[in-house]
């Protein structure tokens, strides 16, 4: 009876969770796609120059990355959120209208980045009314959340504080980035780069609320454990994070004129944000027993992935962030190593861990068939990922040391080409790891759910 009920309240949620899946997995595989071709046209300026130039290839991948990370997450959301609550999704058709707004949306993006029209900034480079239409398709999704869980936030566990604020950061930062049509800021330079950065820097922190806060919920489902999601460490943890959210954009406008402590405030916070949740992941590791981790392996296994990343770009950050070399590594492929090592690596192996909680949830005899798959997918995706990232680091210190020692372009770009060549094969590799979970992740989600009474 009660597998009955629960079944009602999820059955027709679960149908538009699926599609919006789907359509996060679709933009993945079509962005590692044109990130294969960008790798290529390091190594081969000339590949596809007239059809499909690296000024396209670039903002194409990036935009269907970043559409990845915060539909994906969105996803997961939408299939937590009546199980979190014990009632059905407030509004089923708003998850449907949601799916099509960001569907029509995202096509429209990518046209206009194929026919070469352009018009954004940094990481929205399409033209800016589209922009609104993102926002628009946001205003279902937090309607659903608001009216769906009923937060009590006294009681509230931390994830679904994250949750919140990396809704409402998202709606707040999505229209700051947008500032930027305004003639007060478009006149004034510096007022312009702090905005620009504060925007997108904060718009990252509110997809890492959003990604993060599956991470924890999925823990706590397989740990057992619902009481360290509501402990205060994890509180004090949230409350870091969002000081992060709110201010460690600051190590971005190093190059702006401001007060030396601004740049010092701005690197000692954002030194925090990892290790935030590196902690959170640690604590809740130690409740899981031998059996579940087994039983869970494979959301288990792509968390310690995570955790593995989160280690790496740590240490990362802290070697980016201190003024003094930031002004030499800022721009550099230390920049986008950081950028890659951490939506990889940290963003990617969450999401996946919800991917594949959820399929395991939803289609168990299938999962177990397929575990072997992911298993290897998982492998050759992540030691994959090592060699590109440390191709993009090799990249950045032949790119410094020839402006230290003030060396021609040529002689930087011949010596950069070993570095740019693993680059380009790496990514490879990645694309042929993520494709092993990819694909049989979608074939999954179409599947019919075998009935159970
Ligand atoms: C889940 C997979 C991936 C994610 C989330 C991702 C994310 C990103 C992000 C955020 C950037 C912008 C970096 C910046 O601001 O500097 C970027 C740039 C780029 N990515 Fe990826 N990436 C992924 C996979 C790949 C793969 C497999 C390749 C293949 C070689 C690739 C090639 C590139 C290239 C060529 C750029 C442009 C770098 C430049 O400006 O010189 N990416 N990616």
């Amino acid at each position: 009876m009660s597998n009955e009920i629960n079944r009602l309240t999820y059955r027709a949620s679960d149908r538009a969770t699926k599609a919006m899946l789907t359509l996060a997995l679709g933009y993945l595989l079509f962005g590692l796609c044109l990130g294969t071709i960008g790798g290529f046209q390091y190594i081969l300026p000339d590949f596809l120059k007239k059809e499909l130039a690296f000024q396209k290839t670039r903002p194409l991948h990036v935009y269907l990355v970043i559409a990845w990370i915060f539909t994906c997450a969105q996803a997961a959301i939408y299939y937590y959120l009546p199980r979190v609550a014990g009632r059905p999704v407030f509004w089923i058709k708003g998850m449907w209208l949601h799916v099509f707004l960001q569907g029509v949306t995202s096509l429209i993006i990518v046209t206009c980045f194929f026919m070469g029209r352009f018009g954004g900034r940094e990481y929205l480079e399409f033209p800016p009314w589209l922009g609104g239409f993102i926002l628009l398709s946001w205003i279902p999704f937090a309607v659903n959340f608001w009216f769906t869980i009923k937060p009590n936030y006294k009681t509230a566990p931390v994830y679904i504080w994250m949750w919140s604020t990396g809704i409402l950061f998202f709606f707040i930062t999505m229209s700051e980035s947008y500032l930027w049509i305004f003639d007060y800021f478009k006149t004034n330079i510096v007022r312009d780069v702090t905005v620009q950065w504060k925007a997108l820097g904060s718009m990252v922190g509110s997809w890492n609320m959003l990604v993060y806060g599956t991470g924890i919920y999925v823990m706590e489902k397989i740990s057992g454990d619902t009481k360290t999601a509501k402990s205060t460490t994890a509180f004090f943890f949230y409350f870091l994070g969002f000081t992060n959210l709110m201010f460690n954009w600051g190590h971005h406008t190093y190059i702006v004129p401001a007060a030396p402590w601004v740049k010092m405030t701005a690197y000692i916070i954002s030194m925090t944000e990892l290790l935030i949740l590196v902690r959170i992941i640690y604590l809740f590791k130690k409740t899981v027993s031998e059996a579940q981790k087994n039983f869970h392996s494979i959301p288990w296994r792509l968390l310690s992935f995570a955790d593995f990343w989160i280690l790496l770009n740590l240490a990362f950050a802290i070697f980016l962030s201190v003024p003094a070399w930031n002004l030499y590594t800022h721009g550099t492929h230390f920049t986008v190593a950081h950028a890659m090592g951490a939506t990889i690596g940290i963003n990617t192996m969450l999401l996946l861990t919800s991917v594949f909680y959820i399929i395991q949830e939803e289609q168990p005899d299938w999962f177990s068939q397929n575990k072997g798959l992911i298993r290897s997918g998982i492998w050759i995706s992540n030691i994959s990922l090592l060699a590109f990232w440390i191709s993009l680091i090799g990249s950045g210190m032949v790119r410094l040391s020839s402006k230290l020692n003030n060396e021609l372009f040529a002689e930087m770009m011949e010596k950069s080409l070993p570095w740019f060549k693993l680059f380009a094969w790496s990514g490879t590799v990645i694309v042929v790891g993520l494709f092993l979970l990819i694909i049989p992740a979608m074939k999954a989600l179409v599947k019919r759910k075998p009935v159970t009474v």
